[in-house]
Formats: C-alpha cells, structure tokens, sequence
C-alpha cells in the first residue's frame, strides 16, 4: 500500500512516521508529502528522507477546488492509497473527500469532541481541565470531525504549563500514530 502524508508545519508528526516506516514499523510505502506552504520544515524532513514533495499553495489557484483537484491527480498519478494529515492546517471540501471516503486519517491534539480547532492545547490549557489528550480519527466533512480510531489521554498536572503540556502532547502523538497507521494498514489488508 501507498499512503501520502499532507503538512502545513515544523513536520514532527511526519518524522515520526517516516521513522516509523523506516524502522519497518508501518509497512505500507510513504510516497509522497504534500504541503500548503513552501517554507515549511516539514518539507526538509522529506527531502532529507528522499521522499517526494508537493506544494500547492492557495495563491496558484482561482479556487480551492481547482486546487484540491490538481492534488487529486497527483495523488491518482501517484496510485495513494490513503491519506495522513499531520498538521495540515487546511479544511477540505466534499469533493476531495468523497475521492477518499474512509481513507483519511487526522491527528488532534486534544480529546475529540473537545477542544477542536486549531488551539486544541492550549485551549485545553486554559479552561483549566485536568485531563486531555491525543484523539486519531478519520476524516469526515467537518472539522476535527469524523470516526475516532483512538484516543489516548495525557493529565494536565498543576506544575504544567503551556509549553510542558504542548512536549507531552507531541510525545504521545509521536508513538500513537505511527502505532494506528499500522493498524489502520493491517486492518484494512484484511478488508
Ligand atoms: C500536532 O499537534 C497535530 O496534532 C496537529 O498539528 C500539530 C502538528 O505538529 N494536528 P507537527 O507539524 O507534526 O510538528
């Protein structure tokens, strides 16, 4: 199996799964990182892995269809599989889901349905709850939305802060992950 994983950041997300599959971990082939931005780490963890890489950037495009569909054929071009936002910070429309029904997988960083959004930590953080966590989910229509596969908690203990919390959030991401892949992989090898 092929899968491609979509970026919009620093990519830690993404190491750990081009580790992952390095290590033999996951064991499906990571062919191709897509981003919404040229400057971003993300991409130099690929390319320093020697995967290839895609930007599509919002200004190249007189819509966010005509966008999403040039990565439609990119992705059939490239015969993907599945697809694996980590930290993509772009809302999909229907048509690029319905292209992957049941073939996107998300990373949030907080206890789905709680805290979605782009602030999912910090905004956990503040509302002074002593318990979040890490949710994997498929991708559905709406944000942060969609068939959790696994949730993990993390507990926000007094001496936390923001910055504490945020490590130990990505901690957990890190090894979680790379760990549903797989069995998002094994599962569906036997469907
Ligand atoms: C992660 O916290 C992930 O849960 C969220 O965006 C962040 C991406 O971080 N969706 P990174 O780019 O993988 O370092």
């Amino acid at each position: 199996m092929k899968f491609a994983v979509f970026i919009s950041g620093n990519g830690s997300n993404l190491q750990a799964i081009i580790d992952a599959v390095q290590s033999k971990k996951i064991t499906a082939d990571l062919n191709l990182v897509v981003s919404n931005k040229s400057d971003v780490y993300g991409l130099e963890r690929a390319k320093k892995a020697g995967i290839e890489t895609a930007v599509f950037e919002r200004k190249d495009y007189v819509s966010l269809k005509k966008r999403e569909e040039a990565i439609v054929d990119l992705l059939k071009k490239k015969e993907i599989d599945f697809v694996v936002l980590a930290g993509y910070m772009v809302l999909f429309t229907p048509y690029f889901i319905q292209q992957y029904p049941n073939r996107i997988l998300n990373i949030h960083p907080s206890l789905l349905p709680d805290f979605k959004g782009a602030h999912g930590i910090k905004d956990a953080f503040e509302s002074g709850v002593q318990k979040t966590g890490v949710t994997v989910h498929l991708v559905d229509e709406e944000m942060d939305h969609g068939p959790i596969i696994k949730q993990q908690d993390v507990l926000i203990d007094p001496t936390d802060t923001l910055d504490s919390l945020e490590e130990k959030i990505h901690a957990v991401e890190h090894v979680l992950y790379p760990e549903v892949i797989q069995s998002y992989i094994e599962n569906f090898s036997q469907s």
